[in-house]
């Protein structure tokens, strides 16, 4: 008997339930032996609490296209991992103890950064796991890809299509927030997609006065509107020579919600114009995968399943260079993949001419 574990962990994306039938259904069409799954609810939670349900191949059948996790998720922070809870529970030793109650063979762990930390963690206390880079976010370091970073361009570069109309009709500019923590990618590709005339993302720090020049030139060049695809990390130039600590602060004490609001004010204020701030938000996580993301999760799976069925374990499954493979996790755990802002495409989007804010 064959008994392997799965739980999705961190915040969701559309394909984890793509990746999760692939994995299950290629462990029992390859393995010579029978296979138990066990399906832990609310990512390590579950784990750490016994709850799990045990599962069958009809479980996994027809969730190719359906959004979320069917297991459900949590964050579970890896800096408090060695904190016991208030009820007393040490959570590294309730995660190895179901692992063994349970006898699993295999672990399989869909996450993103701070989640593969602690799959790492479990490694290096003897469990067999594998990880699957999941975020929509596109920051895992030592994956080119992760499962969710498609769809979720998509969602916000369909955002962008809609604003633009309305934007268009009033002659507005248009501030839209688009999400991935730290790092730029979602902005980046959703803002060339969706037609954005200023990108501000934390990877290159931006000054107001060259937003304010962009959205300028735009006018004069008969550009009746505007639109700035602002990630949710954008940085300016002087808070990025801030230490961290005064940064963290600066953050803290916004009045406005979110960094949009902050940039729009200031928009309106240097440039006099009408100025609104649209906010995709959580639906950049949610609805179906899309194609490109079905396939790349599909791969995912099946490469994790087969590295199971190998004995191969401690890993991460990775796409490098266009072709899958597998990275030791404790090479990758925990590491963040900022944009390459000496990329093609961020030469690309400045040839065309789309700021960046940082001249
Ligand atoms: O990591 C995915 C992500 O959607 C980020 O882009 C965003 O910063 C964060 O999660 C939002 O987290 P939460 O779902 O906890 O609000």
């Amino acid at each position: 008997m064959l008994r392997i574990g799965l739980l999705t962990s961190g915040g969701d994306c559309q394909a984890l339930n793509a990746t999760m039938r692939a994995i299950v259904k290629t462990i029992m069409n390859k393995s010579k032996e029978p296979v138990k799954v066990y399906g832990f609810e609310d990512g390590y939670q579950g784990l750490i609490y016994g709850r799990y349900r045990t599962m069958a191949w009809a479980d996994f059948s027809g969730i190719l296209t359906q959004g979320g996790t069917i297991l459900g998720t949590s964050r579970t922070p890896f800096k408090r991992l060695d904190i016991p809870e208030a009820d007393g529970v040490d959570k590294v030793a309730a995660m190895k103890k179901n692992y063994a109650k349970l006898q699993l063979d295999c672990l399989f762990m869909l996450g993103g950064n701070g989640s593969t930390k602690t799959a790492n963690r479990l490694a290096q206390e003897g469990l067999n796991v594998i990880a699957l880079p999941k975020t929509i976010d596109n920051d895992t370091y030592g994956t080119d890809l992760t499962f969710g970073f498609t769809s979720a361009i998509d969602v916000a570069t369909r955002y962008l299509d809609e604003i633009k109309t309305t934007a268009s009709s009033h002659g507005r500019v248009f501030v839209v927030e688009i999400m991935g923590h730290k790092v730029g990618w979602i902005p980046l590709y959703a803002g060339v997609a969706g037609g954005a005339d200023v990108i501000l993302i934390p990877e290159i720090p931006y000054e107001m006065g060259n937003v304010v020049k962009a959205i300028e030139k735009r006018e004069k060049d008969g550009g009746r509107f505007a639109i700035v695809a602002v990630a949710e990390g954008a940085i300016s130039k002087e808070e990025a020579a801030l230490p961290k600590k005064e940064y963290k602060a600066r953050v803290a004490a916004r009045t406005s919600p979110s960094v949009a609001y902050d940039i729009a004010d200031q928009i309106a204020a240097a440039t006099g114009r009408e100025v609104r701030v649209g906010i995709p938000g959580h639906t950049q996580r949610g609805g179906i995968p899309d194609a490109q993301d079905r396939i790349f999760a599909t791969q995912c799976g099946v490469e994790a399943a087969m590295a199971c069925l190998k004995g191969t374990f401690g890993v991460m499954v990775a796409q490098v260079g266009g072709a899958m493979t597998l990275v030791p996790l404790q090479e990758v755990a925990g590491k963040l993949k900022y944009v390459d802002t000496n990329s093609d495409l961020v030469r690309e989007a400045r040839q065309l001419g789309i700021s960046f804010g940082d001249k």
